[in-house]
């Protein structure tokens, strides 16, 4: 940002500033008045405007008015003489950045539009980062575009630098690793460590020493001074997998270094400050947790200051084509296989299929339909079974949101029916002790549910 548009009505206060201003690296463009200002807005495209308040014809203010009406991108900052504060404040509501009173030291001036500079540094950068997550439908090393994930997108970049611990949650293979490691590098953290443990694989009696560390001698196995993650973490993010998994001694132990961000290693007799934000990340409904009595309610506050919870891929089935794609590009990459995409009748079922698993189990399926492809297209047969049968017939009848036993019961027992005479080629008797029901009752069944042959 380096144009100023220096407005006053007082000649020497123009001269004085434009030989300031080139002096620390301005272009200077002067104009005596409001209204020969307005003129030159077009022409020189200022980043700065630097204007007096008090002029004779059009006022600092009606300028301001005017610029903002014309949506003019420049930053106003308003120079009001002794005496005329309470305009300088009125300038400032309307929308000026900043004011510079009247005599001013050269310092002042220049601090001003330092300050305005980061400003617009900073407005520049969040215009951008909106801009790179409403298109790209990528955001770090996450892919999304529905609606949801979007917001998650947002709601990390805001929140990503600040060192309030933030709990993440969804099910398994939604992604709470990658939104963990995006708030990492989303933060002024992002030189320091990203450390993870997961809670839960840890056993009880190794998992505090392993956190805070321990001194030589702590205990039998302790054959030597070791740091804790915590410390390892140091200027950088601490992940903190299955929260839910850390047994009761040890969340109070937790909630007493988030409180004074201090820690005790293992069998020693002074603290150290630690500089540490945390993630932590569970696939529990902690509030839950809290109620049975497996969870501290105490430390269910500390950490679910700042949430970000993550939907199933099942409720945002956007996601899935976008997905597929990345997937099958990633893996063309690393296993050196040349698939050229799915047939529309394998799209369509991963678009059906309940997931599970979530985005964990759609990345293996491809990576299994890509191995055993034996074409460049990927087709329906290439996906294992438990996905294919998302277009079963009784799935698709579960699913349809019919609550009546009877009809159900019914529906699917055609299914099965028309199946087994199928598999056994028109044989009543054999197809009876397939769906083990008596033969009667199979003759009567074809009949009431008109089941040709
Ligand atoms: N939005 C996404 N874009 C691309 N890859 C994703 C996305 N979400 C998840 N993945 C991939 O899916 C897999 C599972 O993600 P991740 O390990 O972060 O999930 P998780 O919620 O931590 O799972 P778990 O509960 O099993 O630990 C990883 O290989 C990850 O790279
Ligand atoms: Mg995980």
């Amino acid at each position: 940002m380096r144009r100023v548009l220096v407005v006053d009505d007082e000649e020497n206060i123009r001269l004085v500033l434009r030989t300031l201003l080139r002096k620390h690296g301005y272009e200077v463009e002067l104009a005596d008045s409001a209204e020969s200002a307005l003129a030159l807005v077009d022409s020189f495209g200022p980043d700065v405007i630097l204007t007096d308040v008090r002029m004779p014809k059009m006022s600092g203010l009606d300028l301001l008015a005017t610029l903002k009406a014309k949506n003019a991108l420049a930053t106003v900052i308003v120079m009001s003489a002794y005496g005329s504060m309470d305009l300088a404040l009125e300038a400032i509501k309307a929308g000026a950045y900043d004011y510079v009173s009247k005599p001013f030291k050269p310092d002042e001036v220049v601090l001003a539009l330092r300050k305005a500079e980061e400003r617009e540094t900073l407005r520049r950068e969040n215009r951008a980062l909106k801009e790179q997550i409403s298109q790209q439908a990528q955001f770090e090393s996450m892919l999304a575009k529905s609606a949801p994930m979007v917001d998650v997108f947002k709601t990390i970049a805001k929140i990503a630098d600040f060192k309030t611990t933030v709990l993440v949650t969804g099910e398994s293979g939604v992604g709470k690793e990658l939104v963990a490691r995006a708030l990492h590098s989303r933060s002024s953290r992002k030189g320091g460590p990203f450390v993870a443990i997961n809670c839960g694989a840890i056993p009880e009696n190794l998992l505090e020493s392993e956190l805070f560390g321990h001194k030589k001698g702590a205990f039998t196995d302790a054959t030597s001074d070791k740091r804790g993650l915590f410390e390892e973490a140091t200027n950088g993010t601490l992940f903190l997998d299955e929260i839910g998994e850390l047994p009761l001694n040890l969340q109070v132990k937790l909630l007493r270094v988030l409180q004074e961000e201090n820690i005790r290693r293992l069998g020693d007799s002074r603290d150290v400050k630690v500089d540490v934000r945390i993630v932590a990340a569970t696939h529990r409904d902690l509030a839950a947790e809290v109620s049975a009595g497996r969870f501290r309610e105490d430390l269910f506050y500390r950490i679910n200051v700042l949430h970000v919870a993550i939907p199933p891929l099942r409720e945002r089935r956007e996601d899935v084509p976008l997905l597929v794609d990345h997937f099958v590009a990633k893996n063309n990459a690393r296993l050196g296989t040349n698939i050229r995409g799915l047939s529309p009748e394998a799209r369509k079922i991963l678009l059906e299929y309940g997931w599970p698993g979530n985005v964990r189990e759609l990345e293996n399926t491809i990576e299994r339909a890509m191995v055993l492809c034996e074409s460049d297209t990927i087709g329906a047969g290439d996906l294992p079974e438990r996905v294919r049968a998302a277009l079963d017939p009784v799935q698709v009848q579960l699913r349809s949101g019919e609550l009546s036993v009877k009809k159900t019961v019914a529906a699917v027992e055609q299914i099965l029916i028309r199946r087994a005479l199928q598999k056994t080629r028109g044989n009543r008797t054999r197809a009876a002790e397939l769906l083990e029901i008596s033969h009667r009752a199979l003759l009567y069944k074809i009949k009431d549910y008109k089941i040709e042959e």
